[in-house]
């Protein structure tokens, strides 16, 4: 069950079981944030730059921002020599809990070496919070969490991202072993090296995406199965990562202040935009949705 093109597509999304969104939401502290080393375009030209005190700041008003719409915030800490550990949304994929059942986390295999170690800590934090903990069968290729693989809202259906940083194998592996649709989508552009950079789920119905990180199969299928697709423009997406926002309840859009043309959108759509800086992360190739992970 594994969907590569629109021809592909046989269902419609009102058709598949219904699934309550996630109400928590994990945030690692910025304490051992920093750029120390380049795995994305983004970080070149930004080692040691980060202003431990503003990025600080800055993660604390995103928490507030969550604490403040009712949403319930955990917070891991961080571990020195772990720079990117903040990036909380790609350790892992927390799966919808199925009835009768104790919910399940997949554990992610991250491409770079540097950022293998960050895994353990949500290991023990989700075993900790009661949750089965997976890890990918055995093989080769990495995954990079809900970095790359994005829940549908509302619906038991997988967003797929792959070409830079998964490997598109895992997807086959994780649509046997979980029993769901999971849609692929190849991403061809540096700038736009994980899913979540260019592909933000609003509602059941709307998603905000960036188009030119697709190719046409990709575009073809995110037309096909969102009624209504919110295309934001090239220098909002690529420099203040716009499609990097996160809607954590179909209606609030938490994103980075300054994409004025993508906040004219989301309110024409209905939606709620909030506008936060996370102008110290984006030096690392992150913004709101790469830094908190939602769980049930
Ligand atoms: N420096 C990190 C990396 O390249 C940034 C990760 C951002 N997270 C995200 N979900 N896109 O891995």
């Amino acid at each position: 069950m594994i969907y590569k093109s629109a021809s592909d597509i046989d269902f419609s999304v009102s058709d598949l079981p219904a699934v309550a969104g996630p109400r928590r939401v994990l945030m690692t502290a910025p304490t051992h944030f920093q750029v120390e080393y380049v795995i994305n375009p983004h970080m070149a030209g930004h080692i040691g730059s980060v202003d431990t005190a503003v990025a600080h700041d800055q993660w604390a008003t995103l928490k507030s921002t969550y604490d403040g719409i009712g949403l319930e915030t955990h917070v891991l800490q961080g571990a020195e020599g772990l720079p990117d550990m903040v990036f909380c949304a790609n350790q892992t994929l927390p799966v919808p809990p199925a009835s009768g059942l104790p919910p399940r986390v997949i554990l992610s295999r991250m491409q770079s070496r540097h950022r293998k170690p960050e895994v353990p800590a949500f290991q023990q934090f989700f075993g900790s919070q009661g949750y089965d903990v997976h890890t990918l069968q055995e093989g080769k290729g990495s995954f990079e969490g809900m970095g790359d693989a994005i829940w549908h809202p509302g619906r038991l259906l997988l967003w797929g991202g792959f070409g830079f940083r998964t490997d598109p194998e895992v997807y086959i592996r994780l649509s046997g072993a979980l029993e769901l649709r999971i849609v692929r989508l190849l991403l061809d552009d540096p700038d736009f090296y994980h899913l979540d950079t260019c592909f933000s789920v609003l509602d059941e119905e709307t998603v905000l995406i960036y188009p030119g990180a697709f190719g046409e199969d990709g575009r073809g299928m995110i037309r096909k199965l969102f009624p209504r697709v919110l295309e934001a423009p090239e220098d909002e997406s690529r420099k203040l990562f716009a499609c990097n926002a996160h809607c954590p309840d179909q209606k609030h859009v938490i994103i980075q202040q300054g994409c004025q043309r993508t906040v004219a959108l989301l309110l024409e759509a209905g939606f709620e935009p909030i506008e936060v800086d996370t102008s110290e992360f984006l030096k690392a190739g992150g913004s709101v949705f790469c830094m908190k992970q939602m769980f049930w």
